[in-house]
């Protein structure tokens, strides 16, 4: 049987050539420019013809990656690619998952339907679901969900002593329990109220009777980062030392990866999103991921 074929498409070189040394798969490369008019040129410059192909593309900042992504899906399915997968680490467009004000796009739904539509399958990790049950409800493909929490617990076990693991909200609890759990340690969840994209009240609640421990904040993503801010605001000023903060994905927004620094935490994050803060590597859990769902 052909081997498969990973390609990278641009910023995800390292992943796709650590994922494609795990699972004994191809690397293959296309060619990206910019015409001087801002239109995109793209070339498989390895052939898919009769090969199972996966795109590495995160999503992250997705405006910019979108319109080359589908470009390749479809070359590679017109270059008689025999499957076409998307192994997208961070999954962007999750957010929008109702109409909030009459006219609004629900752009999740409508994502998902184009990436169902370009590709035979999906696999990602730790999706922003909310709402949504699973996957399935808006994507039309079988998909495969990386889970990170027991690689965050065993993070925390090994850097980390004495610690309290923090999640910001309720809807968080069940996560922050699981990982506090597998780390040994004890949790608690905050209360937030997001009145804005950048404005966000977060009530602490007692901590007292963990004093002396090491908050450790952990949430599936830090956008602009304006959640972890002001917890770590509010729990220096109650006397706590400045906290670890652990998120899956790290988009940083707003320079919030530089404004955290300064702040005096400790932030890392999975590789989802290459970024200098990443500590978590996901390559294992992708790697098992893609091998099940192309082996379908
Ligand atoms: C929200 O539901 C998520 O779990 C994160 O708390 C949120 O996306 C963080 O956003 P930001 O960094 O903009 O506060």
């Amino acid at each position: 049987m052909t081997v498969p074929l990973l390609m990278a498409m641009p910023g995800n070189e390292k992943a796709a050539s650590k994922l494609a040394a795990r699972l004994g798969w191809d690397l293959g490369h296309l060619e990206i420019r910019q015409f001087p008019d801002g239109e995109t040129y793209l070339r498989l410059v390895t052939t898919p013809a009769g090969r199972v192909v996966a795109l590495v593309c995160t999503l992250d900042r997705p405006n910019d990656k979108l319109l080359s992504l589908l470009f390749a899906a479809a070359t590679a399915r017109e270059l008689e690619a025999s499957k076409v997968g998307l192994v997208s680490p961070y999954l962007a467009y999750m957010r929008q998952d109702r109409r909030f004000k009459p006219g609004e796009a629900v752009s999740s739904r409508q994502v998902a339907h184009l990436l169902s539509s370009s590709f035979d399958w999906l696999v990602t990790v730790d999706p922003h679901l909310h709402r949504y049950g699973s996957l399935s409800e808006i994507y039309s493909i079988p998909t495969r969900v990386v889970h990170v929490a027991p690689l965050i617990s065993q993070w925390i076990r090994m850097n980390v002593q004495n610690p309290l693991i923090i999640g910001p909200d309720s809807e968080s609890e069940q996560w922050v329990a699981a990982v506090a759990q597998e780390a040994d340690a004890p949790h608690a969840v905050l209360e937030k109220i997001r009145h804005g994209d950048r404005e966000v009240e977060i009530k602490l609640g007692d901590l007292d009777r963990w004093k002396g421990r090491t908050p450790v904040l952990v949430d599936d993503i830090i956008s602009s980062g304006r959640t972890m801010l002001e917890s770590l605001r509010l729990l220096t000023a109650q006397g706590w030392a400045a906290p670890v903060c652990l998120a899956v994905h790290g988009l940083f927004a707003d320079r919030a990866d530089v404004l955290l620094a300064q702040a005096g935490a400790r932030v890392v994050t999975s590789n989802s999103v290459p970024h200098a803060t990443n500590d978590i590597d996901l390559t294992p859990l992708l790697a098992e991921a893609v091998s099940q769902i192309a082996s379908l």
